[in-house]
């Protein structure tokens, strides 16, 4: 796979990117991120790229086409049309399933906005999909950018290690994910669960479950409208609400 992020702040997306899970995917060229500096595409001789409003209004707009030239050069580069996402808090909220649709496409141009947004022609001419990482406006669309690499990159073939796997995680299934605990067996007093020292891994097993449907239940009740559950997780279910 190959992200491509047009962005005014190409630095502060590499500085991100080259960290951790995402940068050892990079260096071991499981992916491929590419992140584009948009005034690098302006023919203006101050480098431009922004105007203000027509029809006024306070605020800056960032200009149709240094942001096209960058997409037809990453076009060229590729060889065809990249899937074009531009980050915005009018977006679709992101999700799980769509990070993991995402995850298999093959080219991904991501476009972030600044200042009072995009000239609207730009949307309508590359962009395929908004997206937005939450109902909350942000001072670009950086920061939401690096969100969705991260969570588009770790579910790439070959990124995370089976120790890392994500299919035990929150979201994975629909439903959160258990309560996690490490050394030491007790810590200020508080002890380990004792099923997870038995060794007994049906048990172990039964009991994560419950303690996912438990967590789910009690922080994101919602969630458990989509959660595909097999019959024995209803029961367990049912009788955990008749135990509240
Ligand atoms: N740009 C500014 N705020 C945003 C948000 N919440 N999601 C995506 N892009 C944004």
């Amino acid at each position: 796979m190959r992200i491509d992020i047009a962005t005014l702040f190409p630095e502060m997306c590499e500085t991100v990117l080259n960290e951790s899970i995402v940068g050892r995917a990079r260096k071991n060229s499981l992916v491929e991120i590419v992140c584009h500096n948009i005034r690098d595409y302006t023919l203006d001789k101050h480098r431009r790229v922004d105007d203000t409003p027509y029809g006024g209004g306070k605020g800056m707009v960032m200009q149709a086409d240094p942001i096209f030239k960058c997409y037809q050069q990453v076009c060229e580069i590729i060889g065809t049309k990249p899937h074009v996402i531009y980050m915005s808090p009018q977006g679709k909220p992101l999700v799980q399933t769509r990070s993991m649709e995402l995850s298999k496409f093959e080219y991904i141009f991501i476009l972030c906005g600044h200042y009072e947004g995009v000239d609207e022609r730009i949307i309508t001419t590359i962009v395929d999909e908004e997206v937005s990482i939450g109902d909350y406006v942000l001072t670009g669309g950086e920061l939401p950018a690096l969100v969705l690499t991260d969570s588009i990159v770790r579910l790439c073939d070959g990124v995370l290690s089976d120790s890392e796997c994500f299919e035990q995680e929150s979201h994975f299934n629909g439903l959160l994910e258990y309560p996690q605990y490490t050394r030491p067996e007790v810590w200020q007093e508080q002890q380990v669960p004792e099923v997870l020292l038995s060794g007994h891994h049906a048990n172990i097993e039964s009991w994560r479950k419950e303690q996912s449907l438990i967590r789910t239940l009690n922080k994101r009740p919602d969630m458990l409208e989509n959660a595909v559950l097999t019959e024995k997780d209803q029961k367990t279910l049912k009788y955990i609400i008749t135990q509240k």
